[in-house]
C-alpha cells in the first residue's frame, strides 16, 4: 500500500518534471509577460499606410530568391481593410531573366528582430496557404549579418504540408513537417515562441498550430542576433519544378510580434 502509493507519488513527480521540461517554465513566462511590448500591431494589415510603416517591398536584397516568382509591390495588396494578399501570376519565361515565369509579391519589416538575453519574442498570425506543387509561401527570419542563422517561422513547399525548420548551418537543420488541412478555405494561427536557453546563446523556438505545440527546436548562437522578418509568395524552387498557371494567393491576417526582451 505505502510502496505503491509513493510509486504513485513518484509517477507525479516525473510527469510534473517531464512536462516542466518540454514547455517553458511558467513562473519565468509570467514574470516575461509583464513587460509585453508590441513590435507590430495585429492591425498592421489594416490598411495600406499601415502596412508601409511597418514593412517594405521585396526581399532585403532585391526582388527575386531562390525561385521563380519576380517579386513587385504591384502583387501585394489589402483586402477589406483586414488582411495582406500576395497574388502569384505566372507569365511563362520572362525575358529579362528565364529562371523567372511568375509575377508575386513579398514584404518584409522595416525592424530587425532580436531575442536577447532574459526576453523573448512572439510571432503570430493567421494564414491561408496554398499547398499545391510548385506554390512556395512562407513566413521567416532570416540573419541580418549572416546566413544562416535562419528560422522558419511557417513554409509550405508544394506537398500539403506545412515546414517549421532552424538552422544552425545550412546543413544542420531541425525539420519537422505536419500535414496541412483545408489550406486554402480556413484560416490556421501560427505562433512561434523564440527564448532565450540559459547559456544566452542557444534560441529556444516553440511552433504552434491552432493553439497547439507542435515541435521546439534549438537554435545555435541565435541569443542577440538581429533577423530579418520576411513575408513572401515564393514560386517552384523548393516546392517543385512546376507549378499552377491560374492565379494563386497567400492571405496573412492579424500579424503581431510582441516583445519580452528586457
Ligand atoms: C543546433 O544547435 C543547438 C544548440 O547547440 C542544439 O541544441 C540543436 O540540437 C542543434 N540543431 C541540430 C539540428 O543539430
Amino acid at each position: 500500500m505505502a510502496s505503491s502509493r509513493l510509486l504513485h507519488l513518484l509517477a507525479l513527480f516525473i510527469g510534473a518534471e517531464l512536462v516542466s521540461a518540454r514547455h517553458s517554465d511558467p513562473h519565468i513566462e509570467h514574470a516575461l509577460k509583464k513587460r509585453a511590448t508590441t513590435l507590430i500591431p495585429d492591425t498592421v494589415f489594416s490598411s495600406q499606410d499601415e502596412l508601409e510603416e511597418y514593412f517594405d517591398y521585396n526581399y532585403p536584397w532585391g526582388d527575386t530568391h531562390n525561385g521563380a516568382a519576380l517579386m513587385s509591390s504591384a502583387q501585394v495588396t489589402i483586402i477589406d481593410d483586414a488582411y495582406l494578399q500576395l497574388e502569384a501570376v505566372y507569365t511563362g519565361t520572362q525575358a529579362d531573366n528565364s529562371a523567372l515565369s511568375y509575377n508575386s509579391g513579398t514584404i518584409y519589416a522595416k525592424q530587425y528582430f532580436t531575442v536577447e538575453a532574459n526576453g523573448g519574442l512572439d510571432f503570430q498570425a493567421n494564414f491561408v496557404a496554398p499547398v499545391a506543387e510548385g506554390c512556395w509561401p512562407a513566413f521567416w527570419l532570416d540573419g541580418v549579418n549572416s546566413w544562416p542563422p535562419e528560422i522558419d517561422l511557417a513554409e509550405w513547399k508544394g506537398d500539403g504540408k506545412i515546414s517549421f525548420n532552424t538552422f544552425n548551418t545550412s546543413s544542420i537543420v531541425a525539420a519537422q513537417d505536419y500535414t496541412y488541412s483545408t489550406p486554402t478555405t480556413a484560416w490556421h494561427t501560427i505562433l512561434v515562441e523564440l527564448r532565450p536557453e540559459s547559456d544566452d546563446s542557444t534560441l529556444k523556438a516553440d511552433f504552434y498550430i491552432n493553439g497547439d505545440l507542435m515541435t521546439t527546436q534549438y537554435g545555435a548562437e541565435m541569443v542577440g542576433q538581429p533577423f530579418y522578418m520576411i513575408i513572401d509568395y515564393q514560386m517552384l524552387g523548393s516546392s517543385g519544378t512546376s507549378g499552377p498557371t491560374e492565379n494563386t494567393y497567400f492571405d496573412v491576417q492579424y500579424l503581431s510580434v510582441t516583445s519580452y526582451n528586457p
